[in-house]
């Protein structure tokens, strides 16, 4: 099984991202993957979201989608909220343009399955070491410094609850698939992993890595004994790691464009190829770090 798989494109509203969504589309078509994976951070814009998915819908693969915490922003002006969006719009999005939305179930391909969701962080990937309270955690802020999810998610849970809603269903994905389900890849947007998230030793840099993921997630993972391969966005530094006999990679694009124009080439970089041969997962082609280093940020962010 081939699986081509990006993240994180954030598309810049007013259609300016037309020509790279289409050189993504183009690269994917190219390595003609069986199964083609977005795992998240499309547009906080509803609207935005579907379109992207309309013009990344490549011809003759599966599609599967995770949503990302920008994915679930509240849109005040019309009047949906987080949990909304992530329990029935996004997933009405995905049914219009083609994609799998693996929050609602798994994806079984005879004895592979791809299980997901959103994930969530819960500060397990803080350095304990900054001596940062948990309350600063909780409210997003370290001397000025702001995770904008506190201004833009609405659902009612905090987030250590938000992690054990995601890690339960994660759970119950596993404990129902198909016997015949020999290996499982496992997509979400926040990592399951600590080891792949790149701390620099900088605030409030290493403040924000608390957001990242959870290593609860992973713990499921390891567990299961099943599970391949882990894919997630998030983090916009691309890693690859490889824990248990699992490979854990991260497949971002990030904010930035190529001030030359050229879309091909960080289309190349983002789209990350992976084959699965009898549950022997091989990595084919895979750009570590930011590959958007040096290019100017493209006004994604509200
Ligand atoms: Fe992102
Ligand atoms: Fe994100």
């Amino acid at each position: 099984m081939k699986i081509a798989a990006v993240s994180d494109i954030h598309v810049v509203p007013g259609g300016a991202d037309e020509p790279l969504l289409m050189a993504i589309k183009d690269r994917v078509e190219d390595i003609a993957p069986d199964v083609f994976v977005i795992a998240g951070d499309l547009s906080h814009d509803l609207s935005i979201l579907e379109e992207a998915l309309a013009t990344l819908a490549v011809d003759d693969a599966v599609r599967l989608f995770v949503p990302g915490n920008h994915d679930i922003w509240f849109e005040s002006e019309k009047q949906i909220g987080s949990l909304e969006k992530y329990a029935r719009l996004i997933g009405d999005a995905c049914k219009n343009t083609g994609f799998h939305y693996l929050p609602d179930e798994p994806y079984i391909d005879g004895e592979g399955a791809f299980v997901g969701s959103i994930g969530w962080s819960d500060y397990s990937f803080a350095r304990p070491e900054l001596g940062i309270s948990e309350e600063q955690y909780r409210r997003k802020e370290y001397r000025g410094a702001v995770w904008f999810d506190v201004f833009n998610v609405d659902w009612s849970f905090t987030d250590r609850e938000a992690t054990e809603l995601f890690n339960g269903k994660l759970e119950y994905d596993l404990k129902t698939l198909p016997e015949r389900v020999r290996w499982v890849v496992y997509v979400s947007h926040h990592l399951p992993f600590r080891e792949l998230t790149v701390y620099k030793n900088r605030l409030p840099w290493d403040f924000f890595s608390a957001f990242m993921g959870a290593t609860s997630t992973g713990e499921i993972l390891r567990r299961d004994g099943r599970v391949v391969l882990s894919i997630s966005g998030h983090s916009h530094i691309r890693n690859l790691i490889r824990i248990d006999g699992i490979t854990a990679m991260t497949v971002p694009l990030g904010y930035g464009r190529p001030a030359d124009g050229d879309f091909e080439s960080l289309a190349r970089d983002a789209v990350a190829q992976v084959e699965i041969d009898d549950g022997e997962v091989k990595v084919v082609d895979f750009v570590s770090g930011d590959i958007c280093e040096g290019m100017p940020y493209a006004m994604a962010r509200r």
